[in-house]
């Protein structure tokens, strides 16, 4: 997590700055700081809290200088305060550093450092970074961070300016993302492309162990402890529409209602007239895809439930043995390298370390790797054999919705898709799923016409302490990502659960004070969650419903009950999502919750 920001030129530094760190906050919000050098003087300002804290304080200043480095920092090592923001600075105050990652042999360093006299002020990993390249520079500001990163272990993307050299900023990188901006007399760096988008189209991607020296003229790459290289210059040929509220009071609020139009925007770029689909970078062969007899998806948080309701339909339909891994559980445990095995990755970000790292693994082990993702260029979408977007426009809310929506809809294709290579599915059957997923889009406009009823029905059960959410089948992943959504962005502790589980443990939870949100949708397992419901209902649990539209025999098991449209039963967990966001969503906002960047939490989750 945390964003950094960087600028070489003539422009109005703070603006650079300022506007880079506001596209990067969702990677973190704890604190922010920028450092700068003018008139061969480096100076430095930090806040703790959002942005809108830093800026406070730069308000009535005139921030001069032409190179400058900004940090968005998400906590790891230290409490969000002043002096644990960055930039980090060394002890005589001469080189300031931002840094991503996390560096695991911290203390140590620390503890030698310590010993030498260097001293130290934060509780940051970081912080000795700083002091190591104050330890090791002479002259050349680069050879000093190529000497100090040698010593470091751990991750780092980390940009540096310092005094002796005021012209130049170094930048190094190990396992955190970093991009170099290419501009005219002038050069920026970032944690990713939202903060260039603005500037220049001209991207350069380093790898990890390269370190280069920025100035306004020139970018020079290299290996560190090793020769120069030459980097490739991208040109970004996507447009990066700068997302904004559009209205509605929140990012979350607003992605919601794009849902409709995220899913009819996949629908026109993967789905031809004549409904051939359309999977133009998914670059493994067919021959690849019939061979796979085993399908390895691991993936995060809500990328992770997405997997989940994937396994249902690829093993369904595609008749592919089909495993779903969280990402960090998945990187530790003895991956069995046999059989013809596609590892898939699913991501929004296309930078979360845990699953980023199990690719790396799964394509050292010679698995062929296939991503879900989001964000193009990310080192996800860069590092896989094929790729298969979401096509979900940049999504700001931290709590992923629209992105979700579309995830489940690119795998429903991509079973599709692999379904007919495997014979297992036939054309007409084929092109009847892909015709049932263009009624999704109206269906949703139809749930979201509802949005008051939802809304009263989350205010009247927002002071409960805790939630159930529980769901068979294909919504028992739903009913997990209902409880995460609610989680995270109200801070009411929920629980998703299989509904069959239930009398194993959770039953035991039910009084008449716990809401449990059941979802009832017309499905194979329909008539067993009716019995679950009986079984909470029994128990006094108060259940909210989500069942299908006309469906009269839930009701007298009902508290409430939210209606959505009848939809075949592999798409009802697109359908399902959207009353599960809102009833979220006016929860977190009764409570007066930070609903788009809930405490503690980043929208990129880069570090272990
Ligand atoms: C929850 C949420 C997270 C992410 C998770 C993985 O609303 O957004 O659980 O799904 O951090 O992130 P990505 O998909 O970027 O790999």
């Amino acid at each position: 997590m945390c964003g950094i920001v960087g600028y070489v030129g003539d422009r109005n530094m703070e603006s650079v700055l300022l506007v880079g760190l506001e596209r990067l906050s969702y990677r973190g919000y704890d604190s922010s700081g920028i450092a700068t050098i003018s008139g061969g003087e480096l100076s430095y300002w930090r806040t703790p809290g959002k942005l809108h804290e830093l800026e406070k304080v730069l308000q009535n200043m005139s921030i001069r200088g032409t190179v400058g480095i900004g940090h968005t920092r998400w906590s790891t090592h230290g409490e969000p305060t002043e002096v644990n923001a960055h930039p980090q600075v060394s002890t005589n105050g001469k080189v300031a550093i931002v840094h991503n990652g996390i560096i695991e042999n911290y203390l140590s360093l620390k503890n030698k450092l310590s010993a030498e006299g260097f001293l130290f002020r934060s509780q940051t990993d970081s912080e000795v970074i700083a002091h190591l390249i104050d330890r090791y520079l002479q002259t050349d500001l680069a050879a000093a961070v190529e000497r100090a990163v040698l010593d470091l272990e751990g991750t780092f993307a980390i940009a540096v300016i310092a005094e002796n050299q005021p012209d130049r900023i170094i930048v190094a990188k190990k396992g955190s993302p970093l991009i170099i901006g290419v501009g005219k007399k002038e050069n920026f760096i970032s944690s990713d492309i939202h903060a260039l988008a603005p500037h220049t189209k001209e991207i350069m991607y380093l790898d990890d162990h390269e370190l280069a020296i920025i100035e306004a003229n020139s970018v020079i790459v290299k290996k560190i402890n090793g020769a120069q290289v030459t980097k490739e210059v991208h040109t970004i040929t996507w447009d990066e529409v700068v997302a904004d509220k559009g209205g509605y009071d929140h990012y979350m609020l607003k992605e919601i209602h794009e849902q409709p139009s995220v899913i009819r925007n996949i629908i026109s770029k993967m789905v031809s007239p004549d409904n051939a689909l359309i999977f133009d970078k998914l670059h493994i062969s067919n021959g690849d895809l019939n061979k796979t007899n085993r399908l390895i998806i691991q993936a995060c948080g809500t990328s992770w439930h997405a997997g989940l309701v994937a396994k249902y339909m690829l093993e369904n339909y595609a008749r592919v043995l089909t495993e779903v891994d969280i990402s960090s559980e998945f990187r530790y445990r003895h991956m069995l390298s046999e059989g013809h095995a596609i590892v898939a990755a699913i991501s929004q970000s296309g930078e979360t370390a845990d699953t980023l790292a199990c690719l790396r693994e799964a394509k050292s082990k010679f698995f062929k790797v296939l991503a879900f993702v989001n964000v193009k260029g990310s080192s996800i979408d860069r590092e896989s054999d094929g790729v298969v977007y979401s096509y979900a426009g940049q999504e700001v809310g931290v709590a992923s919705t629209k992105n979700y929506i579309a995830q489940l809809v690119t795998l429903y294709l991509f079973t599709i898709h692999l379904a007919v290579l495997r014979w297992t599915l036939s054309k007409e059957d084929a092109v009847k799923m892909t015709n049932a997923l263009k009624r999704v889009p109206d269906c949703i406009e139809k749930i979201l016409s509802q949005v008051e009823k939802i809304r009263a029905i989350a205010e009247k059960y927002a002071y409960s302490k805790e939630f159930l959410f529980i769901g068979r089948g294909v919504n028992y992943p739903s009913a997990l990502e209902g409880a995460l959504k609610l989680k995270e962005i109200s801070y009411i502790h929920a629980t998703g659960y299989a509904a069959g589980e239930l009398k194993h443990g959770p039953i035991a939870l039910i009084d008449k004070n716990l809401p449990v949100v059941c979802i009832a949708t017309k499905s194979s397992t329909y008539d067993k969650m009716l019995s679950n419901i009986e079984e909470v209902r029994a128990r006094k649990g108060r259940t909210i419903i989500i069942a299908t539209e006309g469906d009269t025999s839930v009701q007298h098991l009902a508290e409430d009950i939210i209606y959505i449209p009848e939809i075949e039963e592999d798409l009802s967990p697109i359908l399902v999502a959207v009353p599960l966001q809102l009833l979220s969503y006016y929860i977190a906002l009764k409570l007066d919750c930070d609903v788009d960047q809930p405490r503690n939490l980043a929208k990129s989750v880069t570090v272990e």
